[in-house]
């Protein structure tokens, strides 16, 4: 028998053989790290279901960028959590110009300038007091066409406030058209949209309801409006029709789950791709990690090295501070 000529494992031998020869690698560069600010605390506050992921003040989100640019960081996106006694039934605290996510994205705009992009999550979730991502018709069904009414508030305030990037979250269909016409008719024709286009109605978004303090009525969920992870094609339908609204980037989320639909929408657009690590994908690991079952930083590397070699460009994670950290040492 002759022996086979090729050897895969002659190319595995060092660490050099093994750098020279890697597909695909893990950069500072693509990561964006998720922030959490909340109006009417005076100080930082844990969240019990995200270890080491915190809800800032102004002041603490502020330091916090300045450590995460530091380790090389150069994006991170900020989601608002309002005084609970500010929400009502349209979420009108979310297109409030001194709300806690306006008022961060100017402070950081002064501080850093050109040097961090900044994005802002845009949803009415977090200030709806019923916790839908739009506005309830008589019947209790979310109005997709009035809400996006709503969203062309929420995306001209975000853009005053000194966004680059707006990213629509609610799943509306149109909702990319609507943000776009609305920035572009206030003279914001620069910020730019990530569309969260294939958001798919995930259990995996559990940590991150709390740490928003988000809670659906009692046998309510999302998937009138999020995509049912049964599908696959139709998440290409989503991201054609964003892509064709305006969107400049579109994102997969979750992440881990949707690595399938990472890389078909990688291969039917040429917009950047984005995917979402979200809450329940972090907490998970941080669980076991904690638990000492598995090593938690080479999880997180793996697991973020997978979802850019099915396909991501940009990949929005709560542990881009531990990556940068690994990657810098
Ligand atoms: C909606 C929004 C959600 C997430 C990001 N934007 C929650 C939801 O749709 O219920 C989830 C992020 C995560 O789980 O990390 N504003």
């Amino acid at each position: 028998m002759p022996f086979p000529v090729t050897r895969p494992r002659r190319l595995r031998r060092t660490p050099a053989l093994r750098r020279l020869v890697a597909e695909h690698r893990l950069a500072v560069d693509d990561l964006v790290a998720p922030i959490f600010v909340r109006d009417g605390i005076s100080e930082a506050q844990p969240i019990a279901a995200l270890p080491g992921v915190v809800q800032h003040t102004v002041t603490s989100a502020v330091e916090e960028v300045a450590g995460l640019a530091a380790l090389g960081i150069c994006a991170v996106m900020l989601f608002g959590v309002p005084e609970s006694s500010r929400k009502d039934a349209e979420g009108s605290a979310a297109w409030d110009p001194d709300g806690v996510v306006p008022v961060t994205l100017q402070r950081l705009r002064d501080r850093f300038g050109g040097n961090m992009v900044l994005m802002a999550d845009l949803c009415l979730d977090e200030y709806t007091d019923h916790g839908h991502c739009g506005v309830v018709d008589a019947r209790g069904a979310v109005d997709n066409d009035a809400t996006l009414e709503r969203y062309a508030l929420v995306a001209r305030t975000l853009a005053a406030a000194g966004t680059d990037v707006v990213a629509p979250s609610g799943m509306m269909d149109g909702q990319v058209r609507a943000i776009r016409s609305a920035l572009d008719g206030h003279g914001f024709a620069d910020v730019a949209i990530l569309a969260y286009a294939a958001k798919y109605a995930s259990a995996l978004y559990g940590p991150f309801r709390d740490a928003v303090d988000v809670a659906l009525a009692e046998g309510q969920d999302r998937r009138g409006y999020q995509m049912d992870p049964a599908n696959l094609h139709e998440a290409l339908v989503e991201v054609a029709l964003d892509v064709a609204e305006g969107a400049d980037m579109v994102m997969v989320k979750p992440a881990l789950t949707y690595l399938d639909v990472i890389r078909a929408v990688r291969e039917s657009v040429a917009v950047p791709v984005a995917a979402f690590q979200v809450s329940g994908e972090y907490a998970m690991v941080r669980a076991g990690a904690d638990r000492g079952w598995i090593d938690g930083d080479a999880v997180a590397m793996e697991q973020t090295l997978a979802i850019k070699r099915a396909g991501a460009d940009v990949v929005i994670t709560y542990f881009a501070a531990e990556i940068a950290r690994a990657l810098g040492a």
